[in-house]
């Protein structure tokens, strides 16, 4: 991949926000805008737009090991995957099955859509992760209930990186019948996803957190499994999610994926020795620190942790002022001043809370990064 210019100068440590595109991926949408046929219509140029809508859905399907492309639904993105997934799943349940299972430290777009199912009358347990940042299977086996219909739970936490044993807590629900949900938008082109394995029925992607374009996602639905649908018009997505598809965006998604799955295991390695360095550069630095993130539970891409004694906004904007972007928590959520709500859910005390800053890793990082990071670090200590 090639550095663009602009994230050439700075060190960008905020991969879980967003990632900068494949300049093969850009190279690729900047000529698909000059095709602009409708893929619904009849004539030949529009053929070609479909054959990319189909292509990508195969690709995409092949590559999470979906049993056919059917199974893949393009979307905006992972917000409105999980929306859909949440809304469409709970809706399509029977009136004895409306209690579901989620976790407390799941993104805004599944806990804003559980509070609208409460609304609605659903009664909704928030499970709290354990020490180590990950939801047990066994506390889901407790909480599952007669009237129980669906789980919804992330494959990796976006805050801290917490890998969740999805295939776990499938194979408990499936015993009782229930439907399961994960949002993997901080996995699918990061790490192996293999819907078999996990054993989902429904899984969330976005496309910017794999080097593809923003406002497209995906969202696959294992065949059999009753998922209502958000949105009313033609017959799109098979009538389940109409309007004229952004076939440019579709085709930019798939490509994104291909290059991030190809060579992802080297990846992981590489990452896991730059996210070894930053702890070493943490441990040096002279900081107090808390390490949010358990690094033999996490991904190696995103590294979460508080210094005490420096809020979080402080250590973000002085972290800037060395030209790092590293960032207090999500992005949708990191704009207004306030604590994590992941981090809350792990009972941590107040000063580990306000001081909680996420370092999030990339394919253009490198050695020399940490190396910068942990000068900063040094000096923030030297500033007390
Ligand atoms: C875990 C998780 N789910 C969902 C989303 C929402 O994805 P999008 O930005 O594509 O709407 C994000 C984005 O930060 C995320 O990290």
């Amino acid at each position: 991949m090639e550095i663009t210019e602009k994230f050439a100068a700075m060190i960008y440590l905020d991969y879980a926000a967003t990632t900068p595109m494949w300049s093969e991926v850009i190279e690729e949408m900047t000529n698909g805008m000059k095709e602009y046929a409708n893929p619904s219509a009849q004539y030949s140029c529009a053929r070609k737009a479909r054959a990319l809508v189909d292509r990508a859905r195969a690709e995409i399907a092949g590559l999470i090991r979906a049993s056919r492309p059917g199974e893949i639904f393009f979307t905006s993105g992972g917000t409105e995957s999980d929306d859909w997934a949440v809304i469409g799943a709970a809706e399509s349940l029977p009136e004895d099955k409306r209690h579901i299972i989620t976790s407390a430290y799941e993104h805004h777009a599944v806990l804003e859509s559980m509070k609208e199912l409460e609304k609605k009358g659903f009664s909704v347990s928030y499970l709290m992760p354990k020490k180590d940042g990950t939801i047990s299977p066994d506390s889901v086996k407790k909480e599952l209930r007669e009237d129980t219909g669906l789980i919804s739970i992330m494959l990796v936490n976006n805050e801290t990186g917490a890998l969740n044993d999805i295939g776990s807590i499938s194979q408990i629900a499936h015993e009782r019948n229930v439907i399961v949900h994960t949002d993997a938008v901080q996995a699918v082109g990061h790490i192996m996803v293999d819907v078999r394995e996990l054993g989902v029925d429904i899984l969330s992607a976005s496309a910017h957190k794999f080097g593809g374009p923003k406002g497209m996602g995906f969202l696959y639905v294992r065949e059999g499994t009753m998922l209502h649908k958000l949105h009313f018009g033609g017959s799109q997505e098979r009538g389940m999610r109409p309007g004229t598809e952004n076939v440019n965006g579709i085709a930019g998604m798939a490509a994104a994926m291909r290059l991030s799955c190809s060579g992802y295991e080297e990846e992981l390695t590489r990452l896991s020795g730059l996210r070894d360095m930053l702890i070493e550069g943490i441990k040096d630095s002279g900081l107090r620190y808390v390490l949010n993130s358990d690094p033999e539970n996490s991904v190696p891409y995103i590294l979460n942790v508080s210094f005490p004694g420096f809020r979080s906004s402080v250590t973000v904007v002085r972290a800037d002022m060395e030209g790092i972007c590293i960032s207090a928590g999500a992005a949708c959520s990191a704009g207004t001043v306030g604590e994590s709500h992941v981090i809350k859910s792990m009972s941590r005390p107040k000063e580990v809370l306000s001081s909680a800053v996420r370092f999030s890793l990339g394919r253009q990082n490198t050695e020399k990064d940490m190396i910068r990071v942990a000068g900063f670090l040094k000096k923030l200590a030297a500033s007390r």
